[in-house]
């Protein structure tokens, strides 16, 4: 794929598809770091004499027009995180989007309304990616977190005009290629979260890419179950314990060690707070849950990360979002910031709940590499293609 270093920009006006599909609460932004990261793509193309235009979704309007879902929320926080005036494009194609660019000084970026306004754009329409692409000269795409999705924004608009990767993307596909494409080895994966079904494909893909695979969080029950270990009232899917048995076995002819808690912190209710205590994992009572994993595991995962060279991490070990019961997740989440630091360590980290658990944290400032990508970022662990970024490769 191109970069914005390979195309021509000065005079034109450059198409730029970026994510800034940010959380908001009554009307204000509440968590800006999506705008944040385009920053210095759109200030590489003006200071190379482009004029951007951004293409963008926001939230999942099905195709109709929904003014709640209107990217005008957003353009006050872009505008402060850009220090430039946003001018406002009432539709992302036709007149209205074309009186937007014609109206833009130099120096100012222009924001198209919600491409998902139009059926087209989840049908990856030509005609709406050809009437995008009449809006501009080049197309550049910074939406890594929306490439998973084949849209006209984000896929068949490629095909129309000069097509390069944003620095955002680029720093994307950077950081995704160290951790798995061709990682420093040995190469361990965390992923935690609730539920085994909805990690699958992740899990039967990493089994066969890295070398430790930890596993904690909900679904770790899961695979506790299905080596025979009694876990109480724990979230646990006694129906996939055959499918976890699978994942075992193809773990073991791959050469890659499955890693699950030797130690856990049970607990009667699920709340902040609640009376805990610590126990071997065989011996969780039968009318206990287990919230995270205990102390002996969290130090065998550190000795994991230590022998390591990358680190690859999604969803949190334990029930982050209730104390005490994040302290499995922020005890390895520091560890792993401490040996980036050292430079022992290349770490990678994406999806919400994982970002939102490094953060609280206070880990993710020292990881090499934090996406911005949920689905994506996990769309690529599973070893999928990205329809957007398949469309950058032309
Ligand atoms: C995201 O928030 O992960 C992206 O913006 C994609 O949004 P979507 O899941 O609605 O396609």
């Amino acid at each position: 794929w191109k970069t914005l270093d390979d195309v021509a920009l000065a005079g034109k006006t450059v198409l730029v598809r970026v994510d800034i599909n940010v959380p908001m609460e009554d009307g204000r932004v509440t968590d800006a770091t999506r705008i944040e990261k385009i920053v210095p793509t759109v200030e590489d193309i003006i200071a190379r004499g482009g004029k951007v235009v951004l293409l963008a979704h926001f939230d999942r309007p099905k195709g109709k027009v929904v003014p709640e879902m209107s990217l005008s929320h957003v353009a006050p926080a872009l505008q402060a995180a850009l220090g430039r005036k946003v001018v406002f494009g009432a539709d992302s194609v036709g007149e209205a989007a074309a009186a937007a660019i014609a109206a833009a000084a130099p120096g100012d970026v222009v924001l198209l309304e919600n491409t998902r306004f139009h059926p087209g754009e989840e049908k990856n329409d030509p005609a709406l990616a050809q009437g995008m692409a009449a809006l501009g000269d080049v197309y550049v795409n910074d939406a890594f977190s929306a490439a998973h999705r084949a849209h006209a924004s984000t896929a068949a608009i490629a095909g129309l005009l000069p097509t390069a990767a944003g620095r955002l993307m680029e720093a994307e596909l950077r950081a995704l290629e160290a951790a798995l494409g061709h990682p420093v080895r040995p190469v361990v994966a965390v992923v935690g979260g609730a539920k085994v079904s909805t990690k699958l494909d992740l899990l039967g893909n990493l089994v066969t890419k890295v070398d430790h695979l930890v596993i904690g969080g909900g679904m770790a029950n899961t695979f506790l179950v299905a080596q025979g270990v009694e876990v109480g009232k724990s979230l646990a899917e006694r129906d996939m314990a055959d499918t976890a048995r699978d994942i075992l076995g193809k773990a073991r002819d791959a050469g890659c060690t499955i890693h699950l808690p030797v130690d856990v912190v049970v607990a009667r209710e699920f709340k902040a707070g609640a009376a805990h205590e610590t126990v071997p994992v065989a011996a969780c009572p039968a009318d206990a849950m287990i919230l995270d994993a205990g102390p002996a595991t969290v130090a065998a995962l550190v000795g994991v990360f230590e022998a390591s060279r990358t680190l690859i991490w999604n969803g949190p070990l334990g029930a982050f979002e209730i104390k005490p019961f994040d302290a499995a997740t922020n005890a390895a989440a520091q560890a792993a910031a401490r040996l980036t630091q050292a430079g022992s360590l290349v770490s990678v980290a994406g999806g919400g709940d994982t970002v939102a658990a490094l953060n609280a944290a206070g880990a993710a400032g020292d990881f090499t590499f934090i996406s911005t990508a949920g689905g994506a970022f996990l769309e690529w662990m599973e070893g999928k293609d990205l329809p957007g970024v398949a469309a950058l490769m032309g």
